[in-house]
């Protein structure tokens, strides 16, 4: 039997349900809040509400714990990939040798994009940002795959999911390709997810591309830190905007335009270039000096969460990732050294303890992609090419859950009560 709530408001009592998941807070069910008092709840920014019922993933922000289909993310990066990441989440299970080589092969089939798109990257400038690029054409993907829109039919879902992830590298690629005024190079499909992408983006049509295997392992470890993160704002949009029955394509281009904001995906584009600035360690005082400025709008990039109050698992994994990648490489990034004492000072300096600020998954990544050669600008555009696993098994997961309708917040309404109308003589 579920508890209830005591409410006491305006002279009425009554109780509200009290609902509990597998782990983690439980949840007061308001759906009849409303229809019981009149009021509504107040919380911008959703601090305190779950707007959903998920087996996905699961974060415990005060631990640094996070979680998919119960699977902490350290092991993940460590054992796992990326495209059996992929399974996991759109199915909730670890699949089997031959059920993954099977999902594998079936997105290898589907990484080439209809050949008119090539046409839409051609009215883009050159200098276009990789993600202006990602969202036009992903949301012009539904003017191409008729077949895969109608988000009734189950078989429709799963092919648009598995388009959506398989064509992504493909895109982002072409994005980065453009941007050099290279040529696009085709998929291969004798390469691996990772490796495929890899060749598209650094390869050229005149020589044989050979995949470095220490880049492909940190690329499909990177995807994997970004594959899904519970009900972050911008897989909170692709739900809201799943919500009206919009296509997949639709949705997922909306998610790609939220990411790319700098409090979100476009912090690590951002981080990279607040580290550049700041540029050797004896500079780091008057930038953590401007962070703790109230009346400077400067923030530390890559610093910080909403859920989490304690270590960014994802960073502690990014970090050690960044260490091994240099050292492989033998690229020595003064920026990486800047990035860890500022992380030092930064965990001492009592103001990030009062609030609780921790690097987060964007805090390192960039030192990585850096390192592998791409430019800032791409750091987003990656970031959205791992989270569209993310979000397309949370849409999916959406599109099934009866509780679900159309998503209509309500508002606490501070403007003019009614009043009639003034001709402009009388003004
Ligand atoms: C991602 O939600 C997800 O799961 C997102 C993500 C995912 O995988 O999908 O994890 C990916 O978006 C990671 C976050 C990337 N963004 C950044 O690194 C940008 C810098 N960080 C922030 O802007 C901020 O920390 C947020 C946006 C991440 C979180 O903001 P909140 O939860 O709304 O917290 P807040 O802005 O209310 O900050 C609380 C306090 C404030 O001070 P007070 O007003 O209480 O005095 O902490 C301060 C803030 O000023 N603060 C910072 C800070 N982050 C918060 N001060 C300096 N530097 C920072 N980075």
């Amino acid at each position: 039997m579920a508890e209830t709530a005591k409410i006491e408001f305006n002279g009425h009592s009554f109780g509200l349900p009290v609902l509990s998941g597998s782990v983690g807070p439980d949840v007061l069910d308001i759906r009849d809040l409303h229809a019981e008092c009149g009021i509504f709840t107040y919380d911008p920014g959703f601090t305190s509400t779950a707007a959903c019922r998920s087996k996905i993933t699961y974060i415990d922000g005060d631990e640094g714990v996070l979680l998919h289909a119960g699977y902490p993310i350290d092991q993940l990066a460590e054992q796992s990939s990326f495209m059996e990441v992929a399974y996991l989440l759109l199915n909730g299970e670890l699949p089997g040798a031959a059920a993954l080589d099977k999902f594998s092969s079936t997105i290898t089939r589907h990484t080439m994009l209809h050949e008119q798109l090539i046409q839409f990257y051609r009215g883009f400038r050159r200098d276009a940002h990789p993600m202006a690029i990602m969202c036009g054409v992903v949301g012009a993907l539904s003017a191409f795959y008729h077949d895969s829109t109608d988000i009734s039919d189950g078989y429709q879902r799963m092919v648009a999911s598995h388009r959506l992830i398989a064509k992504m590298p493909t895109i982002a690629a072409m994005a980065y390709k453009y941007s050099l005024g290279q040529p696009f190079m085709y998929p291969d499909n004798s390469l691996s997810y990772v490796g495929n992408f890899l060749r598209m983006t650094f390869g050229v049509p005149p020589e044989p591309y050979v995949v470095d295997p220490i880049v492909e392992r940190a690329m499909d470890r990177i995807f994997i830190l970004h594959a899904d993160h519970e009900q972050n704002a911008s897989t909170s949009t692709v739900r809201l905007a799943s919500s009206s029955g919009a296509n997949p394509f639709a949705c997922i281009a909306a998610g790609i335009a939220c990411l790319w904001g700098p409090a979100h995906g476009g912090a690590n584009e951002a981080a990279l270039n607040m580290l550049r600035q700041i540029g050797k360690p004896e500079r780091i005082p008057e930038y953590i000096a401007r962070a703790k400025d109230k009346d400077d709008p400067f923030r530390l990039m890559g610093f910080g969460h909403r859920v989490y109050k304690n270590y960014d698992p994802r960073a502690k994994v990014m970090q050690a990732t960044a260490a091994e990648v240099l050292d492989k490489l033998g690229v020595d990034d003064p920026v990486f050294d800047v990035a860890r004492e500022l992380e030092q000072i930064a965990l001492k300096d009592e103001y990030f303890i009062e609030k609780k600020l921790y690097p987060n998954v964007d805090f390192y990544s960039g030192v990585i992609l850096s390192a592998i050669g791409f430019p800032t600008t791409m750091f987003t555009a990656l970031f959205a090419l791992a989270r569209t696993t993310g979000w397309v098994a949370q849409w999916n997961e959406m599109i099934s859950d009866p509780e679900q309708k159309i998503g209509r917040p309500r508002q606490l309404y501070t403007g003019p009560a009614q009043r009639d109308y003034v001709p402009v003589e009388q003004r």
